[in-house]
């Protein structure tokens, strides 16, 4: 048995998880913020710096400037074709394994948590890896060679476009109806990596609460749940989710 310095979690939070019965994580940018992709409110990193992603991420800017938004998320796509899950996304691949029921509800659209091994990851915002028609909405698998951006769908001509919900656009209801009922279900509820700003799913912890859950947030820096969290711990993602499965060996 190797000698682990005795982990630093408070004990009635890891109680907490290691009696829950139905657990409910909602991630943000931050758990794939160890993987090297940038968060939303930390400055954008290299050429898009200048842009502000809210700016980007709305129909209207797609309607002004389509080459400009597919190229954003081309880099995107690129900066995540390199990237790989870290040990966050692997913590919690695995906490789906050690307890009763795990949902996991993420507002990320990168498709790390899937490829740590985590399954039925509710994507309340999509998956940037999913290309669809902006017109019909359908997935686009292929599309014919083309110099112009963005591509024309196959079918219908019109322009193609990420699967992600853009600023302004509604959710979809399949994820959100999936998300609320876990959440309102749950005994315990984590808020990882995210600034919960942006609704709805900053409503989801307080949803939780409210049913009666126990609701923890691990966060890099304090956030508007902060205060109504049961449990608040501050820290790297990376750092706090391994040590958290140490409880479980
Ligand atoms: P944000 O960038 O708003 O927040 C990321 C949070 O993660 C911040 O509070 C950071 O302090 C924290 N953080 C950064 N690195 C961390 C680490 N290694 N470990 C733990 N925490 C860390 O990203 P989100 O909250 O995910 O929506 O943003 C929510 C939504 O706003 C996004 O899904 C996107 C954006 O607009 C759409 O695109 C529709």
């Amino acid at each position: 048995m190797t000698d682990r310095s005795p982990p630093t979690l408070p004990r009635d939070f890891v109680d907490a998880l290691l009696y829950s019965k139905r657990l409910v994580v909602l991630t943000g940018a931050g758990v794939s913020a160890e993987s090297g992709l940038p968060t939303f409110r930390q400055a954008q990193i290299g050429l898009w710096s200048r842009y502000d992603p809210q700016e980007l991420a709305t129909p209207q800017a797609f309607v002004a400037n389509p080459r400009l938004v597919w190229e954003w998320y081309a880099w995107r796509r690129q900066l995540i074709t390199e990237a790989s899950p870290n040990p966050a996304h692997q913590a919690l691949a695995d906490l789906q394994q050690l307890v009763p029921a795990l949902t996991l509800i993420t507002q990320n659209v990168d498709g790390l948590h899937q490829q740590a091994g985590s399954s039925d990851v509710i994507e309340l915002h999509g998956n940037i890896g999913r290309t669809i028609c902006s017109r019909e909405r359908t997935v686009v698998d292929a599309w014919p060679v083309t110099e112009e951006f963005p591509p024309l769908c196959p079918d219908c001509q019109a322009p193609l476009r990420p699967d992600v919900v853009w600023f302004g656009e509604s959710l979809p209801s399949g994820a959100v109806n999936a998300a609320v009922d876990a959440t309102a279900t749950c005994d315990l509820f984590l808020s990882i990596g995210t600034s919960a700003l942006i609704h709805p799913a900053a409503d989801l912890a307080h949803i939780a609460q409210h049913r009666g859950a126990l609701v923890a947030e691990l966060n890099a820096e304090p956030t508007p749940l902060t205060r109504h969290a049961d449990f608040a711990l501050q820290g790297q993602a990376g750092v706090l989710l391994p040590e958290l499965i140490d409880y479980f060996r």
